[in-house]
Order: C-alpha cells, then structure tokens, then sequence
C-alpha cells in the first residue's frame, strides 16, 4: 500500500487543483467536453466510491487524534478541497490511488474561512467536529448557491441545543462550549447535513442525545457507522431516530468508502438514454430502489446482484413523472437527469422537485439542445421530442452538467457542454468512463468560450 507523502503530491493535487480556479478567473480558459451523439452505450465500468460520504467522514476525524486511513476514496475536485480545509487546520493528508490518508495529531487552527466554504457548502462539515472536540468553531456562512437559497439553520440550532454559544458576525459562524451537553433535537426538516453536524456534535457530548426527524440517507448511515467504530456509541442509525450516548474520548478508525449512489444512477440514465446495455460494478443496488423502480417503469430492464447493476434499456421511453423526495425516495440529486431522458420519451411527463424549489438551471440548456420543456415553480412539464440536435451548452452545476452531458449522448450531431469543471467535482474521470462503454467524448482542454 503506497502512500504518497501529500506534500509533493498535495502541492500536484491541491496546488494544481487552485491553478484552475486561478486560470478560470484569470482567463476563463476551462475544460469543456465535445461529444458526437447516437452511440449506444455497452459494456461494464466499476463505479466510485461516495463523494457525499467522503465529505461527512473526513470531518469526522477531528473529532480524535491520531491516523485514519479511507479506502475507496473518489478522486474529485471536493474532496480536494475538502483535503486542503483540513490542511489548514493542520491535518497530515497523504494520498493513494483511491486512498487517503488523514492525520490529526496537530490540528491547530479551528476555523474554516469564506476562501473555502464558498467552493463548497460541504465544508460546513467541520462546525459539529470542531465545537465538539476543540470546544471552538469560525466557519464561514456557505453564502450563495447557483440553485436557490440554502440555509444553514438547522446546522446552527443543532449545536445551540447542545449548548455551544452561537454568534453570527461578519459572515461567520462563532460557536463556543466548554463541553457540549445531551439534548433532544427535532428537526423541523429532514436534512442530511444538519443531521450529520448534529451527530459529530453529540458524540463527545456529555449525557444521551435524541436526534428526531433524522435524514436516513446512506452516507448519514455511512458516517454514524464510522462513528461507531471511531468508538461512539449510537442507537438507531438508519432511521429517523437517533440516539447518542455522549463518550469522554473516540479513538482512529480506517474505513472504505461506500459506493455513490448518485454516479450509479447517472450512468443508469445514460444507458436507458442511449438504448444500450450496460453493467455497472462496485455499486449498490439496494440504495436506488426509487430509481429502479423508475427506470422499469420507463421501460428499461434491470437485473442486480450484491453489487452490480445491469440494465437493458427499451427501444423506445416511456413518460415517467417523479416528485423527488428525501432517501428512500427519488433523489433530488438525479431530478435533472431524469428531465433529460424524459425529454426523449414517448409522451409527457411531469416532474417536479420538492427538495430545492428551483433547482432548474439545465433547463434553459435543455431547451438549447431542442428539448420542450415548461417550467411551473417547482414543477416542469416535459413534452417528449422525436431528437435532440446537437449545440453549445453551459454547465452550471454538477447535476445540471450532468443531465447536459447524457442530452449530449443521444443529441444528432455535435454538443459542447462547456466549463465541465462543475463535473469534476462530483463525477471521477466521467469522459472516460463513457468512452469505455463506446461514447463519442473527448475533454478538451483550456478553450476559450
Ligand atoms: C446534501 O446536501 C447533498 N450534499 C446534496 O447533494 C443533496 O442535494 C442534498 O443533501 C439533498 O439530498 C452533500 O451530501 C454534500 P439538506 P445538504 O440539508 O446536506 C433545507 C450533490 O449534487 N435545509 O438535506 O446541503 C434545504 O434548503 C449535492 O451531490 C434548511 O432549510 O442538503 C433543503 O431544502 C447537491 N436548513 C432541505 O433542507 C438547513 O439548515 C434538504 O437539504 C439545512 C437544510
């Protein structure tokens, strides 16, 4: 098992990584990928490991000092800067092929600053570990999305009901305990950040937590587990009730990451896209029931195993509506996907979002491409057509981007999807993959748009 000392390699992997956002601002050369549609896709590809489990357990591990080592670790643009968060902090953070190695002997420095949090709100992630263990937290307010307010209230009455002494100034959270004490949280939400902070929080609280209306979503099922083995001690992790015994200390833990769910669907949509047949490897399929479920529905057939997925997909799509919910409903995070292979079916369908009211960026892009598509709140009304044609797109977000790229594979003729570096955030190596079920992309580099 070789570990790189991140030092160098951090300097390739993160420096790089802040050379590119330097290169956006400075001369808005970006990545974009170019893609000839009509391939069918065929073939076996192994999916990732989890980027939203990723970022809830690196956190985790300032709540203990000592070594962790993650396997199975997606190589993604968040989880590097989710690596060079905890850098500043004075975390070790040493690097494999799909390892990463994190050591929190000398955290020094509690604070996570705008610089950080604004390229990703995941980076809120460190509030419940920090006021738990260090007693302090400065971490920045996310601030804007590209899709619709998100609020971090939740996070902040999470750790106010354990007793940290909460003061937004400046943009900032300041939080402040001695030692956190047990409380009962109800959220009134279900929200899987609020409830991973919450947890970080109670462990190391002094007395029994209650958290209710708790998000189930596997990678909060992921991160009470490596709490677990970090030595906390949680009742009732997968429901909506948690329940925490506070412990004076936890100890280090490795663990291997748990498959992405989200990739795992995108490439199901892919094929059912693109008429192929494809088998997906080192996923889960029981963690995309609704999604399945939905698939079948629109005419696809799917077989799985303990950890494969295949699917054969029908020649022609049949309309299918969604109403995306919290897990074990149908994510929000593939409501974007599903717009793009409804906007190619036999008929109309309706979709709608009932976790981000306006999470609809794609579809002025969508349209680009010749889709029809009317937008109603937070409800589309997706007329199938006969073909897409081929066009310049702007990525926007990583799931945007994401359905942008699938309307690509099936679109007549050219599509560019340009500033594909919201995709390199969550999807690891996606032309890639794609090239090896026989998709037409190339990633071309640094053009100007
Ligand atoms: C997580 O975000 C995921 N991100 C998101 O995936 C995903 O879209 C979302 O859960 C919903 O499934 C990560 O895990 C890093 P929430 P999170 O708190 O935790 C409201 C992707 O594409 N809310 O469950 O931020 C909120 O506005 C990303 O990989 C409050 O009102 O989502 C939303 O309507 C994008 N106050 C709802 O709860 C709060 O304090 C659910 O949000 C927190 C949330």
């Amino acid at each position: 098992m070789i570990l790189k000392d991140i030092r160098k390699t951090e300097t390739l992997l993160f420096g790089g990584l802040s050379c590119i956002f330097a290169l956006h601002r400075k001369g808005k050369l970006l990545d974009k990928f170019v893609i000839t549609g009509g391939k069918k896709l065929r073939g076996k590809i192994e999916i990732s490991g989890a980027k939203n489990a990723a970022l809830a357990l690196m956190p985790a591990t300032l709540l203990a000092s000592g070594k962790y080592l993650f396997h199975n670790m997606p190589e993604l643009r968040d989880i590097a800067t989710m690596g060079k968060l905890m850098q500043s902090m004075g975390v070790e953070v040493t690097k494999g092929e799909h390892l990463l190695g994190l050591n929190t002997f000398r955290v020094n420095n509690f604070e996570a600053p705008y610089e950080h949090v604004k390229k990703m709100r995941a980076s809120i992630y460190v509030l419940g570990p920090l006021i738990a263990r260090y007693g302090q937290a400065k971490v920045s307010l996310p601030g804007g999305c590209a899709w619709g307010p998100r609020p971090v209230n939740l996070h902040i009455e999470g750790i106010r009901k354990l007793g940290a002494r909460v003061e937004i100034e400046k943009g900032y959270i300041n939080a402040r305990a001695k030692r956190l004490k047990a409380a009962r949280i109800s959220f009134d939400v279900s929200s899987v950040g609020a409830t991973g902070n919450a947890m970080m929080a109670a462990v190391l609280a002094r007395g029994t937590s209650a958290i209710e209306n708790a998000a189930i979503e596997p990678e909060i099922t992921a991160l009470g587990e490596f709490l677990v083995k970090m030595g906390a001690h949680i009742n009732g992790i997968g429901t909506t009730k948690i329940e925490i015994e506070g412990v004076d200390a936890l100890h280090p833990a490795d663990e291997t990451m748990i498959p992405d769910r989200i990739e795992t669907a995108t490439f199901l949509v892919a094929a059912a896209m693109t008429g192929g047949n494809v088998k997906l490897e080192n996923c889960c399929p029981g963690h995309l029931s609704a999604v399945i479920a939905k698939l079948e529905e629109a005419g696809s057939v799917i077989e799985t195993g303990n950890d494969w997925i295949s699917i054969k997909s029908a020649k022609t799509v049949k309309p299918v509506d969604v109403i995306t919910a919290v897990y074990p409903g149908f994510p929000t995070d593939m409501q974007a996907q599903w717009m793009a292979l409804m906007s190619i079916a036999r008929g109309s369908s309706v979709v709608t979002d009932s976790i981000y009211f306006d999470r609809f960026k794609h579809v002025p892009e969508l349209l680009r491409l010749g889709a029809d598509i009317e937008l109603n709140n937070n409800t589309a009304i997706v007329k199938g057509v006969k073909k897409l044609t081929g066009a310049k797109v702007m990525s926007t977000d990583l799931r945007a981007s994401a359905s942008l790229v699938l309307a690509g594979l099936v679109a007549e003729g050219r599509t560019e999807v340009l500033r594909v570096y919201h995709l390199d955030r969550g999807y690891e190596r996606l032309e890639k993959k794609l090239q090896a079920l026989g998709a037409e992309i190339q990633r071309v580099a640094g053009q100007e748009y």
